[in-house]
Order: C-alpha cells, then structure tokens, then sequence
C-alpha cells in the first residue's frame, strides 16, 4: 500500500485530516516546515500526537524545496497528494507578499510537477473563501472569482488555476476544496475565534477591525478534515465549498458566545475595518452534498464550547503564545 502525502501536516487542518486518513487505515507521510508565522510549540504539540501513530511519519520538507520533495517522492511510493500546506494569513500577506507567492503558488507547482513525472494522479488542494470577495451569497463555485482583496487570496487562486492547468495537460485528478473560516480546538492563534477567547480569558482588551458586524460561515474542524478526505476521490477537476452553510455569524456574536462560555465579559475595542478583510462569506454546500456526500455535523455552537474546553485544559502552555 501507498502513502498518503500530506503537506502541512504540523497545521492546524493538516493535522486533522492526518488523524482522519490514519483512522481510516491509511498510512500518512506528513511533511511541514514548520515555520514560525505562528507558535512553532503549537504545531510541535500537533505532531506529538500524530507521532504516536504507527502508520504515521513525519519529514521537515519544504515545498518550495522541489530537489528535497524529488528525493521525498523516489524514496516513498505516494499515492496520493493533499497540499494543505501554506502560508494563510490574510493581512499577514500584505507584509511578505513573496513567501505567500513561493510556497502557495510555487509550493504547489513544484507538487504537480513531481504528480506528472511520477504518475501521481490525485491532488487535493486547499483553497479559500477569500477568493469569493464582492461576490453575491451565497457562495457558489461557478461563479467567476476574479478580484482577490489579498495577495494571499491572490496567491490560492493562482494555485487552483494552475491545478486546472495540469489536470487539462496531464490528467492530473484534482479536487479544490474552498474552505470557510475553519476553527476548534488546537486551532491558528492568528485567528480572531482564538485570539477573543485569549483575549477575554486573560482580561486583555479584544481587538476587533470594523465594527463587528461582519460576518464568517464558520466550519468546525472535524467537519472540514472529514470532507478533505472524501475529496481523494476521483472527481476530473471540481471546486468543492466546505463551508457551515448556515446563515453567517457576526464577530459581535461570535464574542458574545465566547463570553457565555467563560463566563467572563469582554472589553472589545473596535478598530478601523481592514481593506482586505471580506465583510462576509457564506457558502453554497450543495456540491460537497452531492460530490462528496458531505455536511458538517458540527454546530458553531458545540465546536465553541469544545475550544473554549480545549483552551481552558492547555492554558498552562497556552499563556506563552502570542496571538
Ligand atoms: N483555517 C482556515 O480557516 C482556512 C480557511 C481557508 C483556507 N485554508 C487553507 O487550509 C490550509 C491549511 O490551513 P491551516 O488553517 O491549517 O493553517 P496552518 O498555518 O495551521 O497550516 C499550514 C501548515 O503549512 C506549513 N507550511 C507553510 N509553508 C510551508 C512550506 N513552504 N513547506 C512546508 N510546510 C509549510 C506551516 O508550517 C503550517 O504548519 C491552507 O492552505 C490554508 O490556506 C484555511
């Protein structure tokens, strides 16, 4: 048998839809570089738990590093790729546009180059709500996703356009999941979900960009690790909405949830709306529903209070990361 490429393994999805394909019986070759646009230690604390699964195996690669994944590919008969890995900060993109461009874009080709040589036929290919800005909700995959608001959502739909490219060239079996504000536990300290409940754990003010009505289809964790690996499915070339597909969530209320749940009030202090921010995301799930017979199963509601459990269990740790 194979192994199952996952690059970002170390991450905050990756290292759920690790413990998804290993549970269902696959063998996991994990790769991450594990840098630090985030609490390294965060990442470290993901891959100890994945490390303790026989079938797993872990390889610090970088996948700008197309001689390192060559070696990575004649040393390991891979059967299939899940490239998760990226650099996922939507503000964060506007400080280094470059390494946002390298590893989202190049990282990817580098992937399909290798598929094509190799014979890999199948990708699963993280994307992102982001590139549906100023489109009307719900968010529907055909509709035409052309003015990314950050070079990061710039950067994923180069890289969906580019898995096109190899899939109409080469056959290359492509499944581009557009992700929706994924939380949970363990989750990015980038994130607002996070940085609120540490925020208004610690009685730190919350800091909020615009005015908090803005609004995020938020899909918890399992749910999307659930639907990444359904996607390994033959499929041609299909984008795929994973969202909550419910009606949006405000920031506000967002807040207001986290208070309820650790019982503490927030001292919110709201600051100009960012320009490359969505105001707000809402997907269309029929697709996942008949492609991937795929829904999520978790409310926001019941992921909130498993993070805010998960938070309150590893604040020990937790007070020294920055958010
Ligand atoms: N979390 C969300 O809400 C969300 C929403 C939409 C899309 N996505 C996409 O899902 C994927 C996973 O996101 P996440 O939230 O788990 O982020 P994450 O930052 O926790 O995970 C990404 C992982 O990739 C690794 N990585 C980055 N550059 C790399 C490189 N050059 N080589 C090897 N590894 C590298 C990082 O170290 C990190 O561990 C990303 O592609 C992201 O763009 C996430």
């Amino acid at each position: 048998m194979g192994w199952i490429l996952v690059t970002g393994a170390a991450g905050f999805i990756g290292w759920k839809t690790c413990e998804f394909l290993l549970s269902e019986g696959a063998r996991v070759l994990g790769v991450d570089n594990l840098n630090d646009y985030y609490a390294v230690r965060l990442k470290l604390w993901r891959l100890e738990k994945l490390k303790k699964h026989p079938d797993f195996r872990f390889l610090e690669v970088d996948i700008e590093n197309h001689g390192a994944l060559r070696v990575l590919f004649e040393t390991f008969p891979v059967e299939a790729v899940i490239n998760l890995a990226a650099r996922a900060g939507v503000r964060a993109s506007m400080e280094d546009p470059w390494v946002y461009y390298r590893t989202n874009v190049e990282g990817t080709l580098n992937l399909l180059e290798i598929m094509r040589d190799r014979g890999v036929k199948k990708m699963v290919l993280a994307s992102t709500s982001s590139v549906y800005a100023g489109s009307p909700l719900p968010y529907r995959e055909d509709l035409p996703v052309n003015r990314p608001l950050s070079p990061y959502a710039a950067s994923k739909k180069a890289a969906e356009v580019l898995a096109y490219t190899y899939h109409h060239l080469y056959g290359l079996d492509i499944s581009v999941l557009r992700y929706f504000t994924v939380f949970g536990p363990a989750g990015r300290p980038d994130m607002s979900y996070f940085r609120f409940i540490k925020w208004i754990d610690e009685g730190k003010p919350v800091v909020v960009y615009g005015d908090g009505t803005q609004a995020r289809d938020f899909t918890y964790v399992d749910d999307i690790a659930r639907g990444t690996v359904r996607a390994l499915r033959p499929l041609g070339y299909e984008i795929i909405n994973l969202g909550g597909g419910r009606n949006p969530v405000s920031i506000n209320t967002l807040i207001e949830k986290i208070e309820n749940l650790l019982g503490k009030k927030a001292r919110v202090e709201y600051r100009e709306f960012h320009r490359a921010d969505m105001k707000v995301t809402w997907a269309e799930i029929g697709k996942a529903e008949r492609l991937l017979d795929w829904r999520p199963e978790i409310s926001l509601d019941e992921g909130l209070s498993r993070t805010v459990k998960w938070y309150l269990e590893n604040k020990y740790w937790l007070k020294d990361i920055s958010v």
